[in-house]
């Protein structure tokens, strides 16, 4: 493994690999015990959208692991002003050990990867977001033990996440179920991948996919960068929401995870959110682990 840009390009195995890592980071950071293993090793963390969570857990965890991060908002970098990233990726990689971009084209990230010379991770783009998912999938084993026979359903727009979602679900053969409004589909060739490899079926029904589901998912309606159809997407996704009405259609001990932030009384009540406010903040907390595990897997 060279770079993370996209779960498509991790096995199975990989993916578990990354997963058993980030719990014993975990196990590591809960028991005082001190890992330096990315010593003088240094993280640019490229920004073109905001972030919370992604850039706090990226810098405090190379920091943890004894390197250092360099948060790089793309208004200060002359990427913004119209520098290439070829030439941008050949520049950085004489810097640094590595590179986290977030950004609006999955194109970008692999030009940088392809341009520049140190491994590249995808902190998100349009496309997807596999640093989230490799939190997701290390909570849902926390709380389940394994992957067997589970489902996990997908409430919501067709984007990054249920793009994501998607091929982590079918790489840890868990079937998957996503109900989005029409016009709204996550990306044809994923779909087509996942029915050719995996349990994996869409509906525009909500309580349809949420039967017997494990794990319930959902995510924003609108986007970073989407912010001009808000509108318009609020009509689109009326009764595209985890409730406590349709919840019920899943099994009694469902997880209901988001990926955050969240729009209470859009894609989530406040009710369910609050009920289910453990899994959701421990998966928040897991995106520190398991981006841990993906530095320490690509930088050492
Ligand atoms: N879930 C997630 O990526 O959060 P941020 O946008 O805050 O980084
Ligand atoms: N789909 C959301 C995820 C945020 C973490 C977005 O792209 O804004």
């Amino acid at each position: 493994m060279k770079h993370l840009l996209k779960l498509q390009d991790l096995s199975r195995e990989e993916i578990l690999s990354i997963l058993n890592l980030a719990d014993q980071l975990k196990f590591e950071r809960n028991n005082g015990i001190a890992n330096n293993t990315l010593r003088g090793k240094k993280l640019g963390m490229i920004f073109q959208k905001a972030s919370t969570r992604t850039r706090v857990s990226f810098e405090t965890g190379i920091y943890e692991l004894g390197g250092y991060g360099l948060f790089l908002s793309s208004a200060d970098l002359q990427i913004g002003r119209g520098e290439p990233v070829e030439d941008t990726a050949r520049v950085l990689s004489r810097y640094l050990d590595g590179i986290m971009i977030r950004t609006f084209a999955q194109k970008e990230v692999e030009d940088l990867a392809k341009y520049g010379s140190v491994p590249v991770i995808n902190g998100l783009t349009d496309y997807a977001h596999p640093c989230q998912v490799l939190a997701d999938l290390m909570t849902i084993r926390e709380y389940k033990g394994s992957f067997k026979n589970l489902k996990m359903t997908y409430v919501g727009d067709g984007n990054n996440m249920a793009n994501s979602l998607i091929v982590g679900a079918v790489k840890q053969e868990m079937a998957i179920a996503i109900a989005c409004p029409e016009g709204y589909e996550p990306d044809k060739d994923i779909m087509a991948w996942a029915k050719a490899n995996g349990d994996f079926t869409l509906t525009h029904d909500v309580e349809e996919a949420m039967a017997n589901a494990d794990v319930l998912y959902t995510d924003v309606w609108a986007s970073m960068g989407m912010e001009k159809e808000k509108a318009e997407r609020e009509k689109a996704f009326k009764g595209y929401q985890i409730n406590s009405s349709n919840i019920k259609k899943a099994k009694k001990d469902v997880m209901v995870m988001h990926c955050l932030p969240a729009h209470r009384g859009e894609e989530i009540t406040a009710e369910v959110f609050e009920e289910h406010a453990k899994e959701i903040f421990d998966e928040a907390e897991n995106r520190l682990h398991a981006q841990k595990a993906v530095m320490v897997k690509l930088l050492k």
